[in-house]
């Protein structure tokens, strides 16, 4: 494991106890909804490529099964060392070490901290930061093939849901807060870099976008 750079707080959000409980759930059940549909459109060639680059991993739940899809390689960055402890158990358990790393840090503020990957994946972190545009440029930079973005709609009662959630935040004296950026902003700051959406999904609240370069 890499470290950099202060988890601004984030760590009292995206807690150890949080990652254990992650980590007991993925143990019982596997993946999630949102991550295991990301598997499924690498094993049905919706995106392809030999290594992915996960931006706000987690406990590294989405690598690990990619790898097992098929990937050759996985980067997880998380700014909360709070997950660190629960992924590298499943890191462990797994037997993927030698095809997996995993580095903690903001990687809007420390590009330097992930190399590039074919495939890009930012699942639920765009919500998380409040400069989407250059999360997203720095991840769009790192992304040889292919962009996947699951953010929140833009809709007024998740806009007030943000605001009861920043409270949260100051609670628990993190600079960690909920934000709905515009999906014209998020996926323009993506065809900025020459990506183009390929595949949309809407739910009640959120939205997958798969791009890919050219
Ligand atoms: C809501 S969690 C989602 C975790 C996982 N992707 C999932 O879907 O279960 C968002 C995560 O993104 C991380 N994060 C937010 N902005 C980040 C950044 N700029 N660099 C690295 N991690 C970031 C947070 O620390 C947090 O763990």
């Amino acid at each position: 494991m890499d470290a950099c750079c202060e988890p601004q707080g984030y760590d009292r959000v995206f807690t150890g106890r949080q990652a254990r409980l992650d980590a007991a759930r993925y143990r019982k059940s596997g993946l999630t909804w949102d991550p295991q549909r990301v598997v499924d459109l690498y094993r049905d060639g919706t995106i392809g490529g030999d290594s992915v680059l996960d931006v706000g991993a987690g406990i590294g739940d989405l690598g690990l099964e990619l790898l097992r899809a098929g990937m050759g390689e996985a980067t997880s960055v998380d700014m909360s060392p709070g997950y660190d402890a629960a992924a590298a158990s499943l890191l462990a358990e797994a037997g993927l070490g030698e095809r997996s790393r995993r580095v903690i840090g903001d990687v809007a503020a420390h590009p330097e901290l992930a190399g590039p990957a074919d495939v890009v994946t930012l699942m639920k972190v765009v919500c998380c930061y409040a400069d989407a545009g250059r999360l997203l440029a720095v991840a769009g930079g790192l992304a040889r093939r292919h962009v996947v973005l699951r953010y929140p709609r833009d809709a007024w009662w998740l806009r007030a849901g943000a605001r009861g959630m920043a409270l949260v935040g100051r609670w628990r004296r993190s600079d960690w807060r909920f934000h709905i950026h515009p999906e014209r902003e998020l996926l323009g700051a993506l065809e900025a870099q020459g990506f183009s959406v390929t595949r949309t999904e809407r739910g009640g609240v959120w939205r997958l976008a798969v791009l890919q370069r050219g």
